[in-house]
């Protein structure tokens, strides 16, 4: 949670052309980084393991998890999603229709003869690849109970995978149960994502402890990749407000991307892909990017600092 991120004073950069010199304030109140451009890979594997968590439902968890994958992919990473949400809604966000699934997490979880091969599908993103999810996922939070070391089952699943990916990001379900423990278990990092409304730190501090607990008891290694504000609003005071509140808590785990409202999001869910497709040079893909290069920039740095 300490460690030194590298936002974490504005940057001592070359101001952009035009400009005065004076940073930029960003949508969080803080001087808005230069963001690197991702540099392409040579290679592949070692994936980073990302969960986007939240108990809170409606918050962008599935919306994050599908755009910061094809953002991701777009700078040249292998990317993995995973659908852990018995609702399928990342599954159909990508176009698949749970009714039509051969096997699914479910089956990787629960039978032991079943590989991620049998499972995965591609996502329709060149890059980025699905484990899907439907309501059989549902049964395997009650029979996971009455497993040997129940709470690393994905963990244990997923390792064969890491050496192709570069990055796994799992799609959580709103609840803190034994999915959800499964989920940070397998995890290096975890996501947060905050709906930018009034009540949106309740339950944030029983998120934040369950996290805890699974450091201390389960994986030690995991961080807090960063926490992001969604549906934001400019216009409005509380929109700011909101935002100002989660960076007293989080400090500079907060993102400075935010992702604003736009009903880009739900029309490219219902054509059943990603909005860095959909509608390409839309504001809200164009935020996608930008998080992909923070997430870029926050988990090189961690690695330049040996972590
Ligand atoms: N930035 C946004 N602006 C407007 N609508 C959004 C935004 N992000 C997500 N949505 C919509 O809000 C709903 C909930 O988002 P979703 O990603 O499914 O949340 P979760 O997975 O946390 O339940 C979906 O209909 C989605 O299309
Ligand atoms: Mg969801």
């Amino acid at each position: 949670m300490t460690d030194p991120l590298p936002f974490d004073q504005p940057r001592a950069a070359a101001p952009a052309a035009g400009s005065t010199g004076t940073a930029e304030l960003g949508p969080t109140g803080r001087p808005l980084p230069v963001l690197p451009e991702p540099q392409p890979l040579h290679a592949h594997g070692g994936a980073r393991v990302v969960s986007m968590c939240n108990q809170k439902g409606g918050v962008g968890k599935t919306t994050t998890t599908i755009n910061l994958g094809a953002a991701l992919a777009e700078y040249g990473r292998k990317v993995l999603l995973v659908d852990f949400d018995p609702q399928g809604s990342l599954s159909v966000g990508l176009g698949l229709n749970p009714h039509e699934m051969d096997l699914t997490v479910y089956n990787l979880l629960m039978e032991r003869d079943v590989a991620i091969a049998d499972v995965v599908v591609p996502s329709g993103v060149p890059g980025m690849d699905l484990l899907p999810s439907n309501i059989d996922l549902s049964a395997a939070e009650v029979q996971l109970v009455h497993e040997v070391a129940r709470e690393q089952t994905l963990q244990r699943v997923l390792a064969p995978a890491l050496a192709d990916y570069d990055v796994v990001l799992i799609d959580c379900q709103p609840s803190l149960g034994l999915l959800t423990v499964n989920a940070l278990t397998a995890s290096h990092g975890v996501i947060i994502p905050l709906e930018c409304e009034y009540f949106a730190l309740r339950g944030v501090a029983l998120l934040k402890t369950t996290i805890d607990k699974v450091r201390e008891r389960l994986n030690p290694a995991l961080e807090v990749d960063g926490v992001l504000g969604t549906m934001f609003d400019g216009r409005t005071l509380h929109s700011r407000e909101v935002m100002e509140r989660l960076v007293q808590a989080w400090g500079d785990k907060v993102f400075h991307t935010v992702i604003r409202r736009t009903v880009k999001f739900s029309d490219s869910t219902v054509a059943g892909e990603p909005i860095l497709s959909y509608a390409s040079s839309s504001a809200g893909a164009e935020s996608y990017r930008q998080l992909a290069r923070e997430v870029l920039a926050r988990v090189s740095s961690g690695e330049a600092a040996g972590r």
